[in-house]
C-alpha cells in the first residue's frame, strides 16, 4: 500500500496546510430587524438570540459588532403599516429609510448597509406582490418594488436586494436607480428564491406571512435545479451586481452550480430556519453549537459561496469561531 491519504491528515498543522476551503470575516452578512420606537431590544421567540431593535438600540449593537468586524448587514424593517397597494414600503419616513439616514451619519462608509426590497412586510394580504383578481399581479409590482428600492437608494443604502422573486424585477429596479443618478447603488439579487418552509422563523420576526396561500406562484419549485440557472442568467443581464442563493443548507447543489455558471460574486442566505434548527438542536445538548455551525459555513464556501448572510455571524466574529 502506496497511497496513504491519512499521511494528509495526522496533525493538525498539516491539515490546515492542505485545507481546500478558507473562510474569511470580510464575507459575512449580518441581518438586523428594525422596529419603530425608542429602548426596544426585543428577543425573537422563534430565533433565539436574535432580537427587534428600534433605532436607538439598533446603533449601539452596531457599534458593538463593528468592534469585531460585524461591518455589513442586511436590513429589514418590521412594523410598518401595511396597506393593500403597500404605499408605505416607500413612504419618506418608512423606518428602513429613516434607519438608513442614521446609519450613514453615524457610520459612513465604515458600515456597508444591504436593504431587503420586499413588500410582503407592508401588505395587508402579505403577498411579495400587489394582487390583481385574487392572484399575484407581476407588471404592476415592479412599479412598487423599483419606486421602494429608490426609497432605500436615496437613503443611502450601499446595494438593494430584492427579494420578491417578481419576473423583471431587477430591470426595472436599475432602470429606476439609473433614471434617478444612483449608478453607484449596487444590486444583490435574491436570484434563486425558493418555495420554502425555512422562511418560517422569520416571517413570524418580519410578521410577513401571506394571509391566504403560499407563494408557490413566485417564489421557485425545489424540485428544480435548471430553472436556477435561468433566473441567475436572467438577472446578471438585467444587471445584478451579485447573485444569491437562499436557502443555503438543503441548495448547496445550486450554489455550486450558479458560481460555475456565472462570473458575478455567488452569496447565499442561510436563513432563519436553518439557525433556529441548530440553536434548538445546541441548546437541546444534542449538537455542539461551534462545532455544527463552523461545519455549515465551510460547506458553503465548500460549494462555492464568496458571501455568507447569517444569523450566525455575530456569534462566529465575537466569539472567534474563525
Ligand atoms: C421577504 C423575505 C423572506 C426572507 C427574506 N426576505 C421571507 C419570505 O420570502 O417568505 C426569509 C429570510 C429568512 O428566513 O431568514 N420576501
Ligand atoms: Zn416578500
Amino acid at each position: 500500500m502506496y497511497a496513504r491519504p491519512r499521511r494528509l491528515r495526522r496533525t493538525q498543522i498539516i491539515r490546515n496546510l492542505v485545507s481546500e476551503t478558507k473562510l474569511d470575516k470580510d464575507m459575512f452578512i449580518y441581518p438586523y430587524f428594525v422596529i419603530p420606537g425608542k429602548h426596544f431590544k426585543e428577543p425573537i421567540e422563534s430565533m433565539p438570540g436574535i432580537s427587534h431593535f428600534s433605532l436607538d438600540e439598533l446603533l449601539k449593537d452596531i457599534e458593538v459588532g463593528l468592534k469585531f468586524g460585524v461591518n455589513k448587514i442586511l436590513l429589514f424593517g418590521v412594523g410598518n403599516e401595511k396597506t393593500e397597494d403597500a404605499s408605505s414600503a416607500y413612504a419618506e419616513k418608512s423606518i428602513v429609510v429613516e434607519t438608513l439616514k442614521e446609519l450613514n451619519d453615524k457610520f459612513g462608509d465604515n458600515l456597508f448597509v444591504v436593504t431587503d426590497v420586499c413588500i410582503c412586510a407592508y401588505t395587508t394580504h402579505g403577498h411579495c406582490g400587489l394582487l390583481k383578481e385574487g392572484s399575484v399581479d407581476n407588471d404592476s409590482s415592479l412599479q412598487v418594488i423599483s419606486q421602494m428600492a429608490l426609497a432605500h437608494a436615496e437613503a443611502g443604502a450601499s446595494m438593494v436586494a430584492p427579494s420578491d422573486m417578481m419576473d423583471g424585477r431587477v430591470g426595472a429596479i436599475r432602470e429606476t436607480l439609473d433614471k434617478n443618478n444612483l449608478t453607484e447603488t449596487g444590486i444583490m439579487s435574491y436570484s434563486v428564491k425558493y418555495a420554502s418552509s425555512y422562511y418560517g422563523p422569520f416571517r413570524e420576526a418580519a410578521d410577513s406571512s401571506p394571509g391566504k396561500g403560499d407563494r408557490k406562484s413566485y417564489q421557485m419549485d425545489f424540485r428544480n435545479s435548471r430553472e436556477a440557472l435561468r433566473e441567475a442568467e436572467l438577472d446578471e443581464e438585467e444587471g445584478a451586481d451579485i447573485l444569491m442563493v437562499k436557502p443555503a443548507l438543503a441548495y448547496l447543489d445550486i450554489i455550486k452550480e450558479i458560481k460555475q455558471i456565472s462570473t458575478l460574486p455567488v452569496a447565499c442566505y442561510n436563513v432563519s430556519g436553518e439557525y433556529s434548527m441548530v440553536k434548538a438542536a445546541a441548546s437541546a445538548g444534542f449538537v455542539d453549537e461551534k462545532e455544527i455551525v463552523m461545519e455549515n459555513m465551510y460547506a458553503f464556501s465548500r460549494a462555492g459561496a464568496d458571501i455568507i448572510i447569517s444569523y450566525h455571524t455575530r456569534d462566529i466574529l465575537e466569539k472567534g469561531w474563525l
